[in-house]
């Protein structure tokens, strides 16, 4: 970073619910700034635009087509991603596309490839890889504190959050199901923490709200990896109370334990030579500004993107063949992509 540097000019496709905590991001940044929104509801784009005091479209091709924008923040609906993504590509600027990278395995290759196929840099919105709490498990693992992950069980269970039953969330066509659409979180954070892609997954799910429900929102997925290393990831929508929201985080290795239950504030670690308590959160507001520090290096060329492409892939991969899984009622094998 240069001292004289002016601001990566960012603009946001789709101003909804998650584009809140992008603009929040961006709001507080100083190597980055909100220079142009747009959303297929003009009107609400206008609204944004003028209250962020940016420039406001009604189709990505208006806001593509703006000199400002250097790079983009992708927050509209899951089957949206796949084309817009190589639109925005297409027109040359950087991408952040929020989770999934696309519906389809096929379709994140293309995304990715046409990232690569430019040099622009393309970062995946698995934002659970930026709070305190996953930052602090992947540190005292890479210490070498625990030895080897053997086990990894993320447990993020929580109420109904999802506006109506016309919610393009619940339907499988448009999110890809509760594996694409937070399933994905988990996958990542598993293969992150084992260290390695997984193997294999084998899925249950529940649809905890109601049967007229078409997505699973109480969905468990067991992964295998080829070391040996497994894992469990749970996801619920489908608690009660509604407001639930509860998080269980534990990593299992050779020499240790690291946990955070979920009435906790912090992490702790435990091995043979004692206990150590982490002071960390996951509620951080620093989430998404280390997301968007993390991007604008790779945008600046001073790193690379956080995760890499392929775990991104990866996580595309597992969730597609969790939603096998839970037609089939089989285990799933993938090929190690990551
Ligand atoms: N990282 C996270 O923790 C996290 C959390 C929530 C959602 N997400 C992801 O963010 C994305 C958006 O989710 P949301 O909850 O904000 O959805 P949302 O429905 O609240 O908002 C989507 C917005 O995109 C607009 N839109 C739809 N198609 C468009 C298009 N072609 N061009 C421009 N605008 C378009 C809609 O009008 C809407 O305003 C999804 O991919 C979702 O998976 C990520």
């Amino acid at each position: 970073m240069t001292e004289n540097e002016a601001p990566l000019g960012v603009g946001i496709v789709g101003v909804g619910g998650i584009a809140l905590s992008h603009m929040a991001a961006l709001r507080v940044s100083t190597r980055a700034r909100l220079v142009a929104v747009c959303d297929v509801d003009a009107a609400r784009a206008s609204e944004v635009a003028y209250a962020e005091r940016c420039a406001g479209y009604g189709s990505a091709e208006e806001l593509l087509a703006d000199e400002a924008v250097e790079a983009v923040i992708v927050c509209t609906p899951n089957m949206t991603h796949e084309e817009l993504g190589v639109q925005v590509l297409e027109a040359g600027k950087h991408l952040l596309m929020e989770k999934p990278l696309a519906l389809t395995p096929d379709g994140a290759r293309v995304v990715a490839d046409e990232a690569a196929a430019r040099g622009l840099a393309l970062a995946v919105g698995h934002s659970h890889r930026f709070t305190d709490q996953s930052l602090a498990i992947r540190e005292i693992i890479d210490a070498g504190d625990i030895g080897t992950p053997q086990f990894v069980r993320v447990v993020m269970n929580g109420g109904w959050i999802w506006p109506g039953w016309q919610s393009w969330v619940l339907n499988p066509a448009l999110s890809g199901g509760h594996s694409l659409h937070n399933g994905t979180h988990l996958v990542d954070m598993a293969s992150w923490w084992i260290g390695e892609p997984a193997t294999s997954v084998f899925a249950v799910g529940q649809h905890a709200t109601s049967e007229a429900l078409e997505i699973h929102d109480y969905l468990v997925m067991e992964l295998g990896f080829a070391s040996g290393a497994s894992a469990v990831c749970e996801i619920s929508r489908g608690e009660r109370p509604r407001s639930a929201s509860y998080l269980e985080l534990t990593v299992v290795g050779t020499e240790g334990v690291i946990s955070r239950s979920w009435d906790a504030e912090g992490v702790l670690a435990w091995t043979d030579s004692g206990l150590t308590a982490w002071g960390v959160d996951g509620s951080g507001s620093r989430t998404f500004a280390r997301e968007l520090d993390a991007f604008v290096a790779a945008a600046r060329g001073e790193a690379e993107v956080v995760p890499p492409v392929s775990a991104a892939i990866h996580a595309v991969d597992i969730a597609v063949a969790s939603e096998e899984s839970l037609r089939s009622g089989r285990t799933i094998e993938i090929g190690a992509s990551a």
